[in-house]
């Protein structure tokens, strides 16, 4: 059976919530981070959107692993796979096969998804020593495990759900704990086709939407907040100058909605948008730049055949972020 180790007590999450819901819902324009999500149900629909036709990533990152995780087992030796946001670890079941380590040691913030996928992978692999950790990995990656030869894999281009400046703090935070002989496994979705990327965020059945509805379920069940779902519609849109697709709720019509574990009380225009994700879509260039301003070496990039999604393989450099920036 799995070890769990939380860094994130349902108390931490309760105090993270209520600080991003402050911030966030009293700025211009109005923003939430996405981790909020991740609630079980939220971690399920994420888990339904990945089976949609319209939503290629998945599939493709998987194309690629079942490609090249022999490889990538052979390039890296590692020992343990310590894997970021790792959800349920379905694609991760490839690499554990070709790798055949000793340790796993899933991330995630959703806890209870985490517990159960954790499990079930401890059932399927005989021997694996299964360490869960319950933690938020833009705050407690100093506290994650560094023994043995690590592949740190950070899959479904989630790094793209980080603005720029987030991603550079993140990757720099992550070398900085990475000892020579570690690896990076990044996963990112890649620029193409505007038609195809709303479409892949914005699914004929509605489940994104759901998705998207989400967060304000979880702020009303975790923070007794009383957001009606039916006001707010899904957007979804290309930014081109950015390369992101941007996910919004638009509120239908005038409201006010109180959150009464903050004595909070916010009004929405109609028509006006909260923003509630950013998903860029990167060129190999910048990738290898971020990579780079980080501390890191981009080893290999692969991408499936289509050149949809891509996966970099990246090492740390000999010199340290902050001087080789
Ligand atoms: N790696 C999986 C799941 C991607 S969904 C895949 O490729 O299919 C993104 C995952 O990251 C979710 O499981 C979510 O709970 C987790 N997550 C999001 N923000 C997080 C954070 N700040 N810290 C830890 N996990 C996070
Ligand atoms: C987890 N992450 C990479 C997904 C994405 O594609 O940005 C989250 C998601 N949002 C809407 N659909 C899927």
């Amino acid at each position: 059976m799995p070890v769990i180790a939380r860094f994130l007590t349902p108390d931490d999450l309760d105090k993270a919530l209520r600080q991003d819901v402050i911030e966030g819902l009293t700025a211009t324009p109005k923003t939430l981070p996405p981790k909020w999500f991740y609630d079980e149900r939220g971690s399920e629909l994420f888990e339904e959107i990945t089976r949609l036709d319209e939503y290629y990533p998945t599939r493709r990152e998987r194309a690629i692993l079942v490609e090249r995780a022999a490889e990538i087992a052979a390039l890296t030796g590692a020992d343990t796979l310590l894997e970021l946001g790792a959800g349920s670890g379905e694609k991760t079941r490839l690499l554990l096969e070709a790798l055949a380590p000793m340790r796993y040691i899933p991330v995630d913030v959703s806890g209870d998804f985490l517990a159960a996928a954790a499990e079930q992978i401890a059932r399927d692999h005989e021997g694996l020593a299964v360490h869960a950790v319950v933690a938020d990995y833009e705050r407690h990656l100093d506290l994650l495990p560094t023994s043995g030869r690590r592949l740190i894999a950070f899959l479904g281009g989630t790094v793209g759900n980080m603005v720029p400046a987030e991603r550079i703090s993140f990757l720099s935070g992550l070398r900085a704990t990475m000892s020579q002989g570690d690896a990076l496994l990044l996963g990112a979705d890649l620029v193409k086709d505007p038609g195809r990327l709303v479409r892949a965020y914005d699914d004929a059945r509605g489940v994104t939407a759901e998705f998207n509805l989400n967060v304000l379920r979880v702020i009303n069940g975790r923070l007794d907040a009383d957001f009606d779902v039916t006001g707010f519609e899904h957007v979804a849109l290309w930014d081109a100058e950015q390369e992101w697709i941007e996910m919004r709720l638009r509120s239908a019509v005038d409201q006010t909605v109180r959150i009464g574990a903050l004595d909070l009380e916010v009004s929405f225009a109609a028509g006006e948008e909260l923003r509630t994700e950013i998903s860029a879509k990167f060129r190999r260039s910048r990738l290898e730049a971020e990579l780079t301003a980080a501390g890191l070496v981009l080893d290999h990039f692969w991408t499936d055949r289509d050149g949809d999604f891509s996966l970099s393989l990246a090492r740390p450099g000999q010199a340290t972020p902050s001087s080789s920036v």
